[in-house]
């Protein structure tokens, strides 16, 4: 089973001077007060974690895991390096690590919900630690690597999220952060709409038999449409004291962010 060490300390909600910003406002659809959005979140997830995999690969076009690969290459990921992922859900960007030539025991998941990690660990054997992005537990200066798949949107405050990776980090260490970003036409934001926030869940209800797979895509376009811009993100992951940070598209949909801790 997964470790359960979720910290309760975190010593940057007390600092003052970081700058602290929500991804996306609040979205009384999905649920009912800000301080009900975590649970809400693990409990979609606990819900379609099954059925992530087939999910995600759909939703690309099949181009998933190798978008993945091809993002931590381009961030400069080398085999001999100690790499968390934050938010490993399944695994798929442990994974793609993994093939890149890291070795399994160099490798660390984290993730709050415990479906995600229980289909993580049918399939990768990594190290598993439930526990969330913005309260890590793990000591300073602990890892080279920090990628965060598809999960910016997911926490509470993304200013405390980027100051916890820069504490983890090694000096030196790098952060890889792959997203989804609202597209900025008017007939990109209506497809976005019609495909990924009512088509796909229609066809998630029915082949799923009415799991939270569905309400998971609802509430997946809801939060990309919703999310802070680009450069509000940029913002945050200077504001932490990362540099070289940099947005790099691939498209009208995706984004990766990257950063590095000085030496
Ligand atoms: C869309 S999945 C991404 C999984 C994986 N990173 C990938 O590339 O496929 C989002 C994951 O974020 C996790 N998550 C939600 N809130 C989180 C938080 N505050 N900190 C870390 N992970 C979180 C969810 O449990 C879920 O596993």
């Amino acid at each position: 089973m997964p470790e359960q060490r979720l910290s309760d300390s975190n010593q940057y909600t007390r600092n003052e001077s970081i700058s602290r910003v929500q991804p996306h406002r609040d979205l009384p659809e999905f649920y009912e007060s800000r301080e009900r959005r975590a649970e809400f979140v693990a409990r979609l997830f606990d819900g379609s974690a099954l059925y992530y995999d087939r999910i995600s690969a759909v939703l690309s076009f099949g181009t998933d895991r190798a978008h993945r690969k091809r993002a931590l290459r381009r961030a400069g990921l080398e085999p001999h390096m100690r790499v968390l992922d934050v938010a490993t859900g399944t695994g798929l960007a442990a994974q793609a690590a993994m093939d890149l030539g890291v070795k399994r025991g160099q490798v660390v998941g984290v993730d709050p919900s415990r479906g995600m990690l229980h289909e993580n660990q049918k399939r990768h054997g990594i190290r598993l630690v439930q526990g969330r992005g913005e309260w890590l537990p793990f000591a300073d200066a602990s890892f080279d690597f920090i990628c965060m798949g598809y999960a910016l949107r997911h926490v509470e405050d993304i200013g405390i999220l980027f100051r916890e990776f820069y504490r983890v980090l090694k000096p030196g260490g790098r952060v890889l952060i792959l997203e989804i970003t609202r597209p900025e036409s008017r007939l990109g934001l209506l497809l976005g709409r019609s495909y990924l926030g009512k088509f796909l869940p229609a066809v998630a209800r029915i082949l799923t038999r009415g799991s939270d797979a569905s309400k998971l895509l609802q509430f997946y376009w809801a939060t990309i449409a919703e999310c802070v811009s680009p450069e509000t993100i940029l913002g945050a992951l200077s504001s932490s004291g990362l540099e070289n940070v940099e947005r790099r598209r691939l498209g009208a949909l995706l984004s990766d962010y990257f950063g590095m801790k000085p030496s």
